[in-house]
């Protein structure tokens, strides 16, 4: 496989964009190709199949672009299981970390708490994970299905966006942690209203760094990782390319960056 192949990285919306911001970040020379399906978000309260279904139009959209690696920028997509992706392609995908690696560094209580979808928090995936590597932490999930909506409709400094903040973290401060990891990757455009509502003894971790970490990882493992060269950037999204441009704009540098409406269906 060739070093001059993109990278793939999807969602099922806007969201992954907090993860790309990332990547680009740490992997300046490399060429980003981003689907988000935003004609079908939110996936987080999805049938397991329908979720299925679209990530395979994803993926296979993205094969055909020949990519070398898929970077899937979606805890549900994650923890619904990547060995279906993973089968049949020529390329490793990376799931979003759950967190669980550096809790134990953060966390002086034990009390650790995280907001994700619906679909993410039913799964026990992230609980399980964290309690496995410390199994002295105690885990709190809550779904936050009202936050994608919110935020991929820009209610930025709304009322209705307020109040929905305000009422997920009330509800998980009855638990007393010290520690909230945002385990959806839409949650991060929220971050400082998220840390604010919380006050300064809750520290709110996004994994989007821990997932770029392994992204190289494996790159660099496979002999595949760019190191010079001019990167680029290519955003796709299934609708609203106006609306999608303007929620880019608050997470990345879009100077070099080429937007296409695309239809995955067809
Ligand atoms: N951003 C996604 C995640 O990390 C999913 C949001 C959704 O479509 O419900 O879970």
């Amino acid at each position: 496989m060739e070093k001059d192949r993109p990278i793939g990285v999807i969602d099922s919306g806007v969201g992954g964009l907090t993860v790309l911001k990332w990547l680009q970040k740490k992997m300046p020379h490399e060429q980003f190709i981003f689907i988000g399906d935003t004609a079908r978000t939110p996936y987080g309260d999805r049938a397991r199949e329908e979720i299925q279904r679209f990530v395979k139009e994803m993926t296979d959209c993205l094969a055909r672009r020949k990519i070398k690696e898929l970077v899937v920028a979606c805890n549900t997509i994650t923890v619904l299981g990547l060995d279906t992706i993973r089968n049949g392609y020529d390329f490793d995908v990376i799931g979003m970390a759950k967190g669980a690696s550096n809790i134990r560094e953060v966390t002086h209580n034990n009390k650790v708490g995280f907001f994700a979808t619906d679909f993410t928090v039913s799964t026990g995936a992230h609980k399980r994970e964290i309690e496995r590597l410390d199994p002295g932490v105690e885990v709190f999930g809550l779904g936050c299905p009202k936050l994608v909506p919110l935020i991929e409709s820009e209610k930025f400094g709304r009322p209705e966006m307020q109040e929905a903040i305000k009422e997920y973290v009330d509800a998980m401060k009855v638990h007393g942690i010290d520690t909230l990891l945002l385990s959806c990757t839409h949650y991060p455009f929220l971050h400082d209203e998220i840390a604010a509502a919380f006050g300064p003894q809750v520290t709110v971790l996004d994994p989007a760094e821990m997932t770029t970490d392994e992204a190289i990882k494996h790159l660099q493992n496979k002999g595949l990782l760019k190191t010079e060269g001019e990167g680029s950037l290519e955003v796709c999204f299934t609708a609203d390319l106006a609306r999608c441009k303007r929620l880019a704009s608050r997470m990345l540098d879009l100077a070099h960056a080429r937007f296409h409406l695309i239809d995955l269906e067809s």
